[in-house]
């Protein structure tokens, strides 16, 4: 680990992952990413967070040729995943009398992340500590990305640290904004991958920082930010904001393998358009997750075109139902509707993956066996115009 001073008595202690294409055998990562920890101090210190378990050795051997670890007087855990919670155990084996700082709900994961329990200040207890000349206030953030989270300020500095949120999985030894490749995109795809689910969060968290004066936000992954950091805040506020959306807004999102479902799918829109509805019809094919999660996050109703093939949801619609937990969902209703050529299971399976994410099912009653007829397109724009009537009651 080779330490970087951001002001003097700050210094990013972290672990670099540039090879790590796929982060938590989950999502991609283009240019790896970081765990960032920081250490503050200068005759005693504090560290905020620490690094994914597999470089704890380098981390600590690192910190201890830094410091005499029993100057370490505050641990900081803002969040106890353990891409930063990693190292924290082999960390306190070696600074026993320091403090650790988290919220109730990290002391409680925490218990059972370490299989050990855990001494802990939380921060209804201790809201703020000093660290030689240096003031450290601690502001519960909770769900970003986890209910345990929490972010610091570190008032002389005017630097915030942020955990997870502002975040972005992207590797460069330089580090600082300014100095870095162009990471726009990668932090955008972090927001949407990791932070999007809890858009309400974000927007409480940006509440109760806005009063404070920030030069500076550490994140737990990838660059930090110095160049105009109140960009980074606004970028937040406006990815977490609904669209204007004047008019009840109804997605319809569908596959086709021979444009049967497709057919359907139109026919419904058309119904719904006999309302005064704003009517969004996205083919799986031409949208990319990013653009399918918006549409779903600001949707008021939300119809799946399914066709089922071999008894099943095909792989590539399983995949969009999935997203519907990528996202706070405010849809008032929701419909699957499909074409099929054997037995039709798709719609219904599609329909309890609906009721699962406790959206309120309005059932499409037609059962229709591969090409449909006028009349049964009929049906599609009578259950459009119903169901668009059922958006709007009320509004
Ligand atoms: Fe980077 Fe939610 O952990």
């Amino acid at each position: 680990m080779t330490p970087i001073e951001i002001v003097p008595g700050v210094r990013w202690i972290g672990a670099m992952h540039p090879d790590l294409r796929i982060f938590d055998d989950l999502l991609p990562t283009r240019r790896g990413t970081t765990y960032n920890s920081y250490l503050v101090g200068e005759e005693e210190f504090a560290v905020v967070d620490t690094v994914k378990g597999i470089f704890a050795e380098d981390y600590i051997s690192g910190l201890s040729g830094m410091v005499d670890l029993n100057r370490i007087k505050a641990v900081v855990v803002h969040h106890t995943e353990p891409d930063h919670s990693g190292s924290l155990g082999a960390l306190l084996d070696r600074v026993p009398k320091a403090t650790v700082h988290m919220t109730k709900p990290g002391r409680l994961y925490l218990k059972d992340l370490l299989n050990r329990p855990v001494e802990a200040c939380t921060i209804d207890e201790c809201t703020e500590i000093s660290i030689g000349d240096k003031t450290l206030r601690f502001i519960p953030a909770p769900f970003l990305h986890w209910p345990d989270t929490m972010f610091t300020y570190l008032v002389e500095d005017r630097i915030l640290f942020t955990c997870d949120a502002f975040g972005t999985h992207f590797s460069d030894e330089r580090m600082f904004d300014d100095l870095v490749d162009d990471f726009e995109a990668d932090l955008e795809l972090y927001y949407d991958t990791i932070v999007r689910p809890f858009r309400g969060h974000v927007l409480a968290a940006l509440e109760k920082i806005k009063d404070l004066d920030v030069r500076i936000i550490c994140p737990s992954h990838g660059p930090i930010l110095r160049t105009d950091p109140a960009r980074y805040v606004e970028k937040y506020r406006k990815l977490a904001t609904l669209d204007d959306h004047p008019r009840p807004y109804i997605v319809l999102i569908y596959m086709t393998a021979h444009g049967n479902t497709g057919r359907m799918v139109q026919a419904v829109a058309e119904g719904m358009q006999q309302l005064d509805v704003e009517v969004d019809v996205l083919h799986i094919t031409e949208v990319d997750d990013a653009r399918v999660r918006r549409a779903m996050e600001n949707a008021d109703g939300l119809v799946f075109g399914v066709p089922t093939m071999v008894r099943d949801v095909p792989p590539p619609m399983w995949h969009v139902l999935s997203l519907l937990s990528t996202v706070q969902l405010r849809a008032k209703c929701a419909a699957a509707l499909g074409s099929y050529g054997w037995s039709g299971e798709a719609r219904t399976f599609a329909e309890q993956r609906l009721k699962d994410m406790r959206l309120k099912v309005c059932e499409f009653g037609l059962r229709k066996k591969f090409t449909p007829t006028e009349e049964s397109l009929q049906e599609c724009r009578k259950f459009g115009e119903d169901f668009a009537a059922e958006v709007t009651a009320g509004e």
